[in-house]
């Protein structure tokens, strides 16, 4: 069996969906999540695009030591110079360049011609792999170029160094058969190709990427770029646990392994769409809430009575062995503690005697106290790590008749207790005016969403919001047995992220 790599971007390719930016802590616990589902490879960002990305990129890098740490380059000396500087102590780095190759884009885009783009393939590749052995070149946009240039582009780069290969779909515009006949004509007409892994990275604006992917592994390609739910510009990218789990139902027709250790799908689903604020939609192949429910009476039947006649994939098999019971009021740190490392998660003793605080908190509200529980608790640890303000109190009035009241405690920057008060059309409305009056960032909240993290009527709820700052995205996530409360959390959450974020331009 020939093994496929798995090529994760994630945290590069997915973090480019609309409204999905991540700060450096969220990239970190992503990755580590990452190499517990067993990637091969962790695109950890795109160091030259912002001092926020090389930042993530380089902690990931110094962090994570198991899978291949790549980072993304434009064909350009400062943005090769500054991935390596991103990844240089990475145990094995990557650098990827990457630089258009259809006319469309040559014409309009860079406004070079043909010989000028071999040349800084050439050059740029070369300027890596005086870096690190590990070099891989993209041609943007290769499923739009014509063939025969883009088997002379990949002869160069080829020669200059690379040793992987990348065809990108960029636009999400081949079909399978079409995404075949490119990579056997790549085969057929580049000389040098048996010196280089070729990979397919391709995207899912007529909703083909994952069979575009699957369909060229037959043809010689032995790397897959995909994203966890399949996050990513526009339509978004080949979804990884799509591509894993048809190649591990389907061992019948796929001949290929890959070492993903399939029970982390489903917690590093919902690690991804927490961090992002990106649902993952219902109906959505494998990780979706309905992908393993049964509706109609003839279905649950034949369930009941055989599980295979209505279902393809053990939902044990991908990490949803239902949620278990853990600890309760009475359990003491060393059980938090431990229990927590089962999770994978290491916090550092301080991060612990926080979290062990609002575990005894909600133990105090909430009777059964769950995994899914426990993995909001260290979410919501991590958020307060990179806070500018702190909310430290959060009381309101409502009713009908009644006047919506908030008044809010929050802790400066310095430390200074900073507190204020303000009426708004419901409790939510409140809360925010109060902020606002204390932090006064201008924005517009464009979307708001409630969902309870387990069920019944003691169940952590969760907000997600988006507000939008100066032309800018942001999410902001809270939780708390108390909506209010929990909303309160998502709008500080999203004003924290806008004020890092002006730091960061600021610098
Ligand atoms: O879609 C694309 O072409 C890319 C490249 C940078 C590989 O993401
Ligand atoms: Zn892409």
């Amino acid at each position: 069996m020939d093994k496929i790599i798995v090529f994760d971007t994630t945290l590069r390719d997915g973090e480019q969906s609309a409204g999905a930016a991540l700060n450096a802590e969220e990239k970190l616990e992503i990755a580590k999540q990452l190499d517990r589902l067993g990637v091969d490879v962790i695109e950890a960002g795109f160091p030259s695009s912002s001092r926020g990305d090389f930042d993530a990129v380089h902690l990931i890098a110094r962090e994570v030591s198991r899978p291949i740490i790549c980072a993304l380059a434009y064909a350009q000396p400062k943005a090769v110079d500054a991935a390596w500087e991103a990844i240089k102590e990475a145990r094995y780095p990557r650098i990827h360049v990457f630089l258009s190759s259809s006319d469309i884009h040559l014409f309009y885009q860079l406004r070079k011609n043909r010989e000028e783009i071999i040349d800084i393939a050439k050059n740029m590749v070369a300027r890596a792999k005086g870096y690190t052995e590990d070099v891989e070149f993209s041609p943007m946009d290769a499923t739009r170029t014509e063939p025969s240039f883009l088997y002379q582009v990949l002869e160069a780069a080829i020669k200059a160094g690379a040793t992987t290969v990348n065809i990108p779909d960029t636009v999400g515009y081949a079909i399978p058969k079409e995404f075949c006949s490119l990579i056997d004509g790549i085969f057929d007409n580049v000389p040098n190709i048996h010196h280089a892994v070729v990979s397919a990275h391709c995207h899912n604006d007529l909703g083909l990427a994952v069979a575009n992917s699957l369909a060229v592994l037959d043809r010689g390609v032995r790397q897959i770029e995909c994203t966890i739910n399949g996050i990513g510009e526009r339509a978004g990218n080949a979804a990884l646990e799509e591509i894993v789990m048809a190649l591990g139902t389907r061992r019948d027709l796929f001949n290929y392994t890959t070492d993903i250790d399939f029970t982390q799908i489903s917690k590093t689903s919902r690690l991804v769409s927490e961090c992002t604020g990106m649902p993952v939609q219902p109906n959505k192949a494998i990780v979706g809430a309905n992908a393993f429910r049964h509706e109609s009476g003839i279905h649950q039947n034949g369930i009941l009575k055989e599980r295979t006649t209505y279902e393809i994939i053990d939902p044990e098999s991908i990490g949803l062995a239902g949620t278990t019971l853990t600890l309760g009021k009475l359990s003491g740190r060393h059980a938090f503690k431990s229990r927590l490392r089962d999770l994978g998660y290491t916090l550092s003793e301080e991060e612990l005697s926080r979290t062990f605080a609002t575990f005894k908190e909600l133990a105090d509200k909430k009777r059964d106290i769950t995994d899914r529980d426990l993995e909001v608790l260290v979410a919501e640890e991590l958020r307060a790590v990179s806070e500018t303000y702190h909310l430290e109190q959060v009381q309101v009035s409502c009713g009908d008749p009644g006047i919506p009241t908030a008044t809010i405690k929050l802790v400066g920057p310095e430390g200074q207790i900073l507190a204020d008060a303000a009426l708004g059309t419901g409790p939510v409305d409140a809360v925010y005016k109060a902020i606002d009056r204390i932090i006064g960032v201008p924005n517009t909240l464009t979307e708001f969403s409630v969902k309870s993290i387990t069920g019944g009527i003691d169940a952590i709820g969760e907000v997600t919001i988006r507000i939008e700052s100066e032309g800018k995205t942001y999410v902001g996530r809270g939780a708390s047995t108390d909506i209010v409360v929990a909303s309160a959390k998502a709008y500080m959450n999203a004003l924290n992220r806008v004020l890092a974020t002006k730091g960061e331009v600021n610098r």
